[in-house]
């Protein structure tokens, strides 16, 4: 067989840096490449393992898991519900979700993000995961989808102070991927007694994520938005009314939607006030 194949020419710096941001590269992670295969071989003795605490699992690795060593997806979220179940204040919430390392997001971003605003508030957002701003900041929505919203609390005549707000996910998953079923599911139970330590009056879950996870519910957001649901949880004595609504990521490249949205804050202001 001859090989009449051309040897493709020596790609210049400038277009290899385009091809990485068409790939969706937004930041830099080190100076020099890491190649995980390597570092894979280096013997159990020189990986870091984390002190035992009253909370943590002893022998998770301190670093992602390499493909020498994976992390049983259904591993993070056994530890999860122990470990979340066992916090009786949100601060205890924060302290336990600082020092769990049963999500392998957390150790490609830069900051846990937890929860911004006030929690004692009567209202409680949930998003879905943090951008690269949040991480930055360790905070929710403080990005440009979190500039629209504050603008649409305002219109309602709501500081962004005097609501509480969260995501689904702790950590921003590399790149803005989605995340996996498993490193859902090892945040889930945080975030399931995060809402039941804060008990808010109303829920509101913004994204078709959130409000599936939340509400274990199959439909995309065009069909659960702007409908009232039942949020229910073991540790709650009675459901909290909850609202699906779009995601103001969404808002910003769709902004005819931002009628229905508009709607749906209208009808959440409404039950504040009916419940009150
Ligand atoms: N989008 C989210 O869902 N959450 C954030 O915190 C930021 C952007």
């Amino acid at each position: 067989m001859t090989e009449d194949r051309e040897e493709a020419p020596p790609i210049s710096p400038l277009d290899a840096l385009r091809w990485h941001i068409e790939m969706g590269v937004d930041e830099l992670i080190d100076d020099q490449p890491i190649d995980r295969y390597a570092t894979a071989a280096i013997p159990p003795a020189a990986v870091t393992v984390p002190s035992p605490s009253a909370n943590s699992q002893p022998t998770r690795p301190a670093a992602p898991a390499s493909p020498g060593q994976p992390l049983a997806p259904s591993e993070g979220a056994r530890d999860a519900i122990a470990i979340a179940r066992d916090a009786n204040s949100i601060e205890g919430l924060r302290e336990r979700l600082e020092t769990f390392e049963g999500c392998a997001l957390k150790f490609t971003a830069t900051n846990t993000v937890f929860a911004d605003g006030d929690p004692a508030s009567d209202v409680m957002f949930i998003g879905e995961a943090p951008g690269v701003d949040e991480d930055r900041q360790g905070l929710p929505f403080v990005g440009a989808s979190g500039q629209l919203l504050n603008r649409m609390l305002s219109a309602l005549g709501r500081e962004r102070t005097s609501i509480y707000i969260s995501n689904i996910l702790f950590w921003r998953p590399p790149g803005n991927r989605s995340p996996t079923a498993a490193e859902t599911a090892a945040c889930l139970p945080f975030v399931q007694r995060h809402i039941e330590l804060a008990r808010p009056k109303v829920l509101v879950f913004l994204g078709g994520s959130s409000a599936k996870t939340m509400l274990d519910r199959t439909e995309g957001i065009m069909r659960l938005r702007g409908k009232w649901f039942d949020y229910m949880s073991e540790g709650l004595d009675t459901p909290i009314p909850a609202m699906p609504t779009f995601h103001p990521a969404f808002l910003l490249r769709q902004s005819a939607q931002k009628r229905e949205a508009w709607r749906d804050f209208l009808a959440i202001q409404e039950k504040l006030e009916e419940i009150a």
